[in-house]
């Protein structure tokens, strides 16, 4: 089983980007942790990082056949992009969204997500462990 990872525009800079609201913990931290948990559930795992909505796309589209799950944060994508949302639909695998920060607290526009309803769960506001729990939840899932 293999799990895709992908993290949208500007999450290249966690760790130094407005700290008190994403938390210190740096993208390569995130990754590393999810590597390790992905061994430890006996699943493949990649991840990427692409600040361009059209590079994501694609690697939704590549993930068709190869991948059994997705998680994604799409960073500001999340609030604006139609054709990440029907990626995600047209690929079919189960998706967990997940946001370091609680965009439900915040800015009234961050709290409409075009992805959300194509997806199997959003994990909001618990910083990197949320992707943990993606992806502990899409593996169980998927067994
Ligand atoms: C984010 C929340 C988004 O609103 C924001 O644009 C991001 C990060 C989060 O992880 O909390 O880039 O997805």
């Amino acid at each position: 089983m293999r799990i895709l990872v992908l993290h949208g525009p500007n999450l290249n800079l966690l760790g130094r980007r407005e700290p008190e609201v994403y938390g210190k913990t740096t993208l390569a931290e995130i990754d590393a942790r999810l590597l390790e948990r992905a061994a430890e559930l006996g699943v493949s795992l990649e991840s990427h990082q692409s600040n361009h909505e059209g590079v994501l796309i694609d690697l939704l589209h590549a993930a068709m056949d190869r991948c059994g799950g997705v998680i994604i944060n799409p960073g500001g994508l999340t609030h604006t992009s139609v054709a990440l949302r029907d990626a995600i639909s047209s690929i079919g695998l189960p998706t967990i969204e997940v946001h370091l920060s609680n965009v439900h607290q915040r800015e009234a526009f961050r709290r409409s997500s075009y992805v959300a309803d194509v997806c199997v769960a959003q994990i909001a506001g618990l910083g990197a462990r949320g992707y943990e729990l993606a992806l502990e939840a899409l593996v169980e899932r998927l067994r």
